[in-house]
């Protein structure tokens, strides 16, 4: 069984213990931009209908891809997010991980994920959304980034500094508030995914930052 070292902080992240609080500390925690930064991703998507989340969690971005019209397949490593996603909206669901997906050859349109690059090896997962994409299809990457201005690290840091001492109250959220300040900081995750994607032979791949540079979507096509 193939094992990258983000799946570590993947599990002692996302447990029992809070995927029933997921949804409203994602939107506390980034001031509401986590809803915007979906919206760009749903808009990627163009008018492709075939929609893989990748890392889907308590379906967010799936509910949000069902509304607009689209047909969502979600997959994601943690049974309890998945639970949550089951009980908010209908679609197929899969636990696993996004290096190596129990779907056909050429089955989506779209392949998108959100903040799911950071705890994955690139290079698979960019290889495995190449062979269950079609000709024209997309995929898009969105996860934090640590910003580059000085001024904004420095409230990036202050910030984080607030959610460690937050994490002494909220427990079932600690491990996060404690550690993925340093997981976004040493992770290079947009340069893996667009070295990834290019080598494998998607096209017009691009890299919008958003947010004062905290967060960053990653998208390319298959020709
Ligand atoms: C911060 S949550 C994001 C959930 C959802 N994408 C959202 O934006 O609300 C991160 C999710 O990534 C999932 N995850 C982490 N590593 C994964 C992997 N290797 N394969 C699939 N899912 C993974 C976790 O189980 C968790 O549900």
């Amino acid at each position: 069984m193939l094992v990258h070292e983000g799946h570590a902080n993947a599990r002692r992240f996302f447990t029992q213990a809070n995927a029933g609080s997921y949804d409203s500390i994602v939107r506390f925690t980034t001031f509401g931009r986590d809803f915007a930064w979906k919206q760009e991703i749903l808009r990627a998507t163009g008018r492709r209908n075939s929609v893989l989340e990748l890392a889907c969690g308590t379906g967010i971005l799936s509910s949000m891809l069902v509304q607009a019209g689209k047909s969502v397949t979600g997959l994601d490593l943690t049974l309890e997010y998945l639970a949550a996603a089951k009980r908010r909206v209908q679609l197929p669901l899969a636990q696993g991980t996004a290096e190596v997906l129990p779907y056909r050859n050429e089955s989506f349109d779209a392949v998108v994920s959100s903040y799911l690059a950071k705890y994955v090896d690139m290079q698979r997962v960019a290889d495995e959304c190449w062979r269950v994409l079609r000709p024209g299809g997309i995929v898009v990457f969105h996860d934090f980034t640590y910003p580059t201005d000085g001024a904004m690290r420095g409230l990036w840091n202050a910030y984080f500094y607030i959610l460690r001492v937050a994490g002494r109250l909220v427990t079932s959220w600690k491990a996060v508030f404690e550690q993925l300040d340093n997981v976004v900081r040493e992770s290079d995750w947009v340069r893996q995914a667009e070295s990834a994607l290019s080598s494998r032979g998607f096209q017009n791949v691009s890299c919008r930052y958003h947010t004062a540079g905290t967060a960053a979507i990653v998208s390319a096509e298959k020709p």
